[in-house]
């Protein structure tokens, strides 16, 4: 028979927690996130469901974004047991600018959309975390607010063209003038892709009073609160705006470019020049004959041509083609630090992710920015040291295949 006895005090104290007490609910719920998916759930919580529907949709049957993340599941590591793993360096070059790791938070359209901090709040996290960020031309804050905003953050000016070139022109000048030391030009939009989830949502820019609405203002006073009672919500360098997010750009954006108007902006823009939306190996080829000194291997988040190649599975024929020539980046489903590790290791120079910081700062503004930057960089930390790598510049292919997907 167990035979019991009271416990003296000293027994019980360890069982008492002593971490950090946190007041601030946001804070609590950041802390509480474990993993970038965490941050997806609260995020879902906190905003109306169209805008956290506009960031975590994809185009129609979302096929494309379900196998991108479907691919780093397929992610087999090879690990080397009995190595000296106390110290990591994450760091590396990009575009021959230091970096504190191989990560890139990606240009996103109407930010201040998911929390009204907006881009200013990713670009400062970008900035102390060390890494690039890259504004949309379809922000909501200028490039000259977003230099004043984060001077010290290494920026980047994303790139849409539209029919009036000589505005595209103007824009580039701007980020020039601002500080932004790349230029992206993305490649994969010449139409809007067919984002279901928002038209079923009847989803505007920008959000137009409805029935729905109001009973949403109901669910999530506080993004109601914040939007009601800061600047209205435009982009920033665009003054059209009404109606959904495609019947923008394809009223606005020019389907008439080739590769061919790549001499004209190599022209126009002196410092690195990189372009987004590669999926081939021919159009990898094609755009770094024309002068790009980067490419990122990305359908978009799935954003655009459903059932498009698969980022990871293009990436080390791309690699293969053009990587003596120009750095190769990846984006696309990325939601952890091994995700970031495994696509290094299969040739990515450096890691794009969207929705990753999306997902903080919609969870908690700057801080769940932050949040998630702390994750991807822990996990990767965490991979590097179990893979038995110390260096980034040691990650290559040895350590890491692909599963054939299940049957
Ligand atoms: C809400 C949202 C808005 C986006 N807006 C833009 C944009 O304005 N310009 C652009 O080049 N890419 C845009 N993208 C695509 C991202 O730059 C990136 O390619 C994509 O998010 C990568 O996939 P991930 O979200 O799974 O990391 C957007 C993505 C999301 C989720």
């Amino acid at each position: 028979m167990t035979r019991r006895r009271i416990p003296r005090w000293s027994e019980l104290r360890p069982y008492l927690r002593s971490g950090p007490v946190r007041l601030s609910p946001v804070e609590r719920r950041l802390a509480a996130a474990a993993t970038v998916w965490d941050l997806r759930t609260v995020a879902r919580r906190h905003v109306p469901r169209a805008v956290f529907d506009y960031v975590d949709g994809a185009a129609e049957t979302e096929i494309s974004l379900r196998r991108s993340r479907d691919a780093y599941a397929r992610v087999e590591f090879i690990p080397s047991v009995l190595r000296d793993v106390s110290a990591v360096d994450l760091s590396t070059t990009i575009l021959g600018r230091p970096a504190s790791m191989p990560l890139v938070f990606a240009p996103t359209g109407f930010t201040r959309l998911m929390h009204q901090e907006g881009e200013p709040s990713v670009a400062r996290v970008a900035g102390r975390m060390g890494i690039p960020y890259a504004l949309s031309t379809l922000g909501t804050t200028s490039p000259e607010d977003l230099a004043a905003a984060a001077p010290q953050t290494d920026r980047w000016f994303q790139l849409y063209l539209w029919n009036d070139r000589d505005a595209g022109l103007e824009l580039v000048r701007r980020a020039r003038a601002a500080g932004f030391t790349a230029l992206v030009l993305t490649a994969d939009t010449p139409v809007a892709g067919a984002r279901l989830r928002d038209v079923h949502n009847g989803f505007t820019i920008p959000p137009t009073l409805s029935v729905r609405t109001l009973i949403d203002i109901g669910l999530h006073p506080g993004w109601w609160f914040d939007k009601l009672t800061t600047e209205p919500l435009r982009f920033a360098v665009f003054s059209e705006t009404g109606g959904t997010v495609a019947d923008l750009i394809n009223r606005v954006f020019d389907p008439t470019i080739t590769v061919a108007d790549l001499a004209w902006l190599r022209d126009a823009w002196d410092g690195p020049l990189v372009i987004k939306g590669i999926q081939t190996v021919e159009d990898a080829r094609a755009v770094v004959d024309a002068g790009a000194d980067a490419i990122v291997v990305s359908n978009h988040g799935g954003r655009q041509l459903d059932r498009s190649s698969t980022p990871l599975e293009q990436l080390q024929p791309v690699v293969a083609a053009v990587g003596d020539r120009a750095e190769v980046y990846i984006d696309g489903g990325v939601l952890s630090g091994a995700d970031v590790i495994a696509a290094v290791a299969m040739g990515a120079r450096a890691v794009l992710v969207g929705r990753a910081y999306l997902y903080g700062l919609m969870a908690g503004g700057e801080r769940g920015v932050a949040r998630a930057g702390e994750l991807l960089r822990t996990e990767a930390v965490r991979t590097m040291q179990l893979l038995g790598v110390q260096e980034v510049g040691d990650l290559d292919n040895s350590r890491v295949r692909l599963r054939p997907p299940e049957a």
